[in-house]
This record gives C-alpha cells, structure tokens and sequence, in this order.
C-alpha cells in the first residue's frame, strides 16, 4: 500500500495505470473509516485492478459553523485498515494542495442541491460536487464508490457526472448498520449512550415506514412516520420526506419505488438515514 500525498504525484501513478489498461476504483472518503467505507473498499477490490481510497476531510463543504475543525481525523487507525483491506493508494493530500487560496472554480448541481439536505447546508453539495470533480480528474477512475447511506449526495453525483460527461461510473453501495440498526457514520462517536441508544429508533421507525409504504396510502405513512421521529427523545428533525428513487421529486400517491429521507438531531449531533419503500405487487 502507498500513501500519496501529493496531487501531481497521485495524478502521474493514476496515468500510468491508465496507460497500462489498469481498470481504477476510487473511493472517496474523509476518513474516520468504519465498516461502512470498508464495504466500499471491498466492492472495488472485486470490480478494480487499483483501489485508490481517498482520505480527505473536504473545508469547502462545510458550512461556517459546521464541525469541519471537529470532525474527527484518526490517521494512524485510518491507515491501518486500508493495510489490513489491501487498498493499492490511500490519497492524503493536504488542503493547500487541493483548494490553493486562488481556488475560484466551483460545480454546481442546480436544484437538487438546494433541497433536503441542502435546505439547512446550503453550500454542502457544491463542496462535494467539486471535490468529486477533482477526485475524478486526479485518479482516472473507471469506477467510484459511494454509499446509500448519502443518498441525496449519490443522486447529485450520478446527475453531474451524467451532465459533465464523466466516464467514471457510479457504483452505489448498500447501507451498512450496526445489529442494532444504527446505520455506521464517522459522526456516530459524537453520541453520548443515551443519545446513541435514542438513535437506535430511526432505523426501527423507517423500516416500518417500508413495511406501511407496501400496502398503505403515502399520507398516512408520512404522518405516521414523522409522529414516531418526534417523539424520540432529545430528537430536533430538519426534514422527514419521501422523495422519488430516480431523481429526489417529492413522491405521490403514484410512486412506486421512494426513498424516506431523514435528518435528525439528536443532541448536538446531526444523523441522516434513509430506507427504500417499494408497493407491493397487486399482482
Ligand atoms: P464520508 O462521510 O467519509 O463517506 C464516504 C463514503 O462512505 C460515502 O460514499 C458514504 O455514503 C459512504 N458511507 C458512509 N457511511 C456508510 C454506511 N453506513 N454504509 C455504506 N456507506 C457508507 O461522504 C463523504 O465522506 C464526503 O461527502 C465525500 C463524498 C468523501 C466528499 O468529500
């Protein structure tokens, strides 16, 4: 494994296994890494002759007072499970190196940035979006991973590298929860006990939105929902919302395959999950 720091140095190595017919995976990530990334890692180790993972705790898409000084930067244990999970490159490049004070070029994914998430983040998705541009333009990768886990963020990069032309594919990973539900996130260790048990109820309350969602009205199923997220305790909600699976719309009563998103407050800590809804078949 070879950690590379520098962005022309990961850039030369990317093209030379371009060069030699290498297939690239890459795997953006701001560390903190858990079972969630190294599930990404792992698709890529399958699909990929090179698995580049990215290490990169991103300034432009956290908002001013927002935990960007906070979030949590465990190199040494980072490294370590690249190591053990055979990634080729782990790419570290400092913030000089990636945003210079000149940076000035930004992309934008108009709309679907704005919503959800990026109603209460409002330069969130264009932070991600343009360090995704410059991740694919510095590894050449055929393929890039990204969880479900954010699924507003995958949308938003499946839509702009459709738009930009990308040849990199979007490869979309499955949610990867504790037993007990909690889907995994590097924000988790912000959770005291009782604020991680608290959280525990998302992921109960969404999978019976999922199970409500086959047979009962969309309506009902919202109320319902958004009735059981508020009475978590020390819970604030930002949004609570059943949104198309293609492209983020608000669902309707026509809607087959939705997606309930939340994001949630528990204490200090903002939590998003999310779960797929399908009717069932009258067939
Ligand atoms: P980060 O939160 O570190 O997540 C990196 C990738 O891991 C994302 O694609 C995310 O969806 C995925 N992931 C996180 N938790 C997961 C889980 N429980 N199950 C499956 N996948 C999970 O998302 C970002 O970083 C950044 O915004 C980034 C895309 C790197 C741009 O800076």
């Amino acid at each position: 494994m070879k950690v590379i720091k520098n962005v022309l140095q990961m850039q030369r190595i990317a093209l030379k296994h371009l060069k030699d017919d290498d297939e690239i995976g890459l795997v953006p990530t701001m560390g903190a890494l858990h079972d969630g990334h190294i599930s990404l890692f792992l698709k890529s180790k399958k699909n990929d002759d090179v698995t580049i993972v990215s290490i990169f705790v991103n300034p432009v898409q956290f908002g001013p007072d927002e935990d960007y000084l906070k979030y949590p930067r465990p190199i040494k244990k980072d490294l370590e499970i690249c190591k053990k999970n055979h990634v080729d490159y782990v790419f570290m490049p400092s913030v000089n190196d990636m945003f210079s004070q000149n940076h000035r070029t930004f992309t934008e994914v108009k709309t679907m940035q704005d919503i959800l998430c990026g109603h209460f983040r409002p330069i969130h998705f264009r932070g991600v979006a343009t360090v995704i541009v410059k991740l694919f333009n510095i590894s050449y990768a055929n393929r890039a991973y990204f969880g479900m886990k954010d699924f507003q963020q995958l949308k938003i990069i499946e839509k702009m590298t459709k738009d930009l032309n990308f040849r990199t594919k979007i490869i979309s990973c499955p949610i990867v929860r504790e037993k007990n539900g909690l889907a995994l996130s590097s924000r988790n260790s912000y959770l005291s006990v009782d604020e991680r048990n608290a959280s525990v109820n998302i992921s109960k309350i969404l999978k019976e939105a999922m199970q409500d969602f086959k047979h009962k009205d969309l309506v009902s199923v919202k109320k319902n929902t958004l009735d059981k997220l508020q009475r978590i305790i020390n819970s604030k909600i930002d949004y609570a919302e059943v949104v198309n699976f293609n492209d983020l719309s608000i669902a309707d009563k026509n809607t087959k395959k939705a997606v309930f998103v939340v994001a949630i407050w528990i204490g200090k800590t903002r939590l998003i999950d999310n779960i797929v809804m399908t009717k069932q078949s009258t067939k």
